[in-house]
């Protein structure tokens, strides 16, 4: 592991990087805690994470344990991921007994509800079991991405809200319940004493830097607010390639600053495109300069900012060319020196 400034000591807010428990030892772990003060599980706190093959709540979820662990043995944060999707979720959660499809009718609604908050319940009941309450020395935990990517990408419904099997069953409802009983379980019941909502509550989602999705998504911020769900922080994904201008993601920021919410780049990643050239790598260096430079000009209204990943293997995007900051041999890339060259 060379010797770097790290890349969490050149700004303002928490840098975090999305892992899994290889990242928890030997040398990934040395680069990692070098350079990010916060860690979120790739996938391994999403609905699936958390049930066996009969559909039960796991005694024991091995990898969110060995994040929560490596990050409360190095006193990282953690910024959980997530609580409720379309992906990665179970499909009994939307069946009735027999396997069938639930029923979008009031006694479907009043199952799905009740299976939502149990499993919001399970999830803060296990981490504060484990960790202790939210907000204590010992618990890790910072923010959750309470609902992950429910904007349509199309313009074709008024609501502008995904066709989710969420949505099928409870309509525009699943998005304000799934925030109370977030807030409910990880600020109130599951909170230490005297802690005051430990737990930052986001609303996620991908192409915000995009025209008409990012009015969709903001429309929707401002009916919760309106409605009093408890909302604190926007999140951002930001998976982009080098054609996305960087002024688009600082114009994705912007666009919420006049609201009463904190905002987080959650799932920063940048392709090159194939293959990969070293003069794409070095147009990726500056790509993460300016975007760090845009980051760091808003960091009164950052929250975070997260890169999906350690590594250019083991990135999901790898196919799409090298997106992230450092290589498979862990050697820093121009991306990395782009990163914190604004400092
Ligand atoms: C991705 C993971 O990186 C992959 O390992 C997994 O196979 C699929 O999910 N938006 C999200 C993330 O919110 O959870 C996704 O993560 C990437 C897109």
């Amino acid at each position: 592991i060379e010797d770097l400034t790290g890349i969490g000591e050149t700004v303002d807010f928490p840098v975090g990087v999305a892992i899994d428990s290889r990242e928890t030892s030997g040398a990934a772990s040395e680069l990692l805690l070098r350079h990010f003060d916060q860690v979120t599980a790739e996938n391994f706190m999403k609905p699936e994470a958390w049930y066996d093959a009969d559909g039960d709540f796991v005694s024991a979820n091995a990898e969110a344990d060995a994040l929560m662990d490596f990050a409360q043995e190095h006193d990282l944060g953690v910024y959980g991921h997530v609580l409720v999707w379309h992906g990665q979720t179970p499909a009994r959660f939307f069946q009735d007994d027999a396997g069938a499809p639930l029923a979008a009718d009031e006694a479907g609604r009043a199952v799905l509800r009740d299976r939502l908050r149990t499993h919001i319940f399970d999830v803060a009941e296990y981490l504060a079991g484990k960790y202790g309450p939210f907000g204590s020395e010992t618990n890790p935990l910072r923010a959750f991405d309470v609902v992950n990517e429910v904007v349509s990408d199309g313009s074709e419904f008024a609501d502008g809200l995904r066709r989710s099997e969420w949505y099928r069953i409870l309509g525009e409802e699943f998005i304000d319940l799934s925030f109370a009983y977030a807030d409910e379980a990880f600020n109130e019941v599951h909170a230490a004493d005297g802690a005051d909502r430990p737990i930052a509550l986001f609303i996620n989602d991908y192409n915000t830097e995009q025209g008409g999705k990012q009015e969709r998504y903001r429309a929707l911020v401002e009916r919760l607010l309106e409605r009093g769900a408890p909302v604190d922080g926007v999140g951002h994904q930001f998976h982009v390639s080098l054609a996305m201008p960087v002024s688009a993601l600082e114009q994705a920021i912007v666009a919420f600053e006049d609201l009463p919410v904190t905002q987080a780049v959650t799932e920063l990643d940048v392709t090159t495109g194939t293959p990969v050239t070293q003069a794409k790598l070095v147009d990726q260096g500056y790509y993460y300069r300016d975007a760090f430079r845009v980051f760091r000009e808003h960091a009164d209204s950052l929250y975070s900012v997260t890169v999906w990943g350690l590594t250019d293997g083991r990135s999901w995007r790898a196919g799409s060319g090298a997106p992230l900051l450092f290589d498979d041999q862990y050697r820093a890339k121009p991306a990395y020196f782009g990163a914190v060259d604004g400092e």
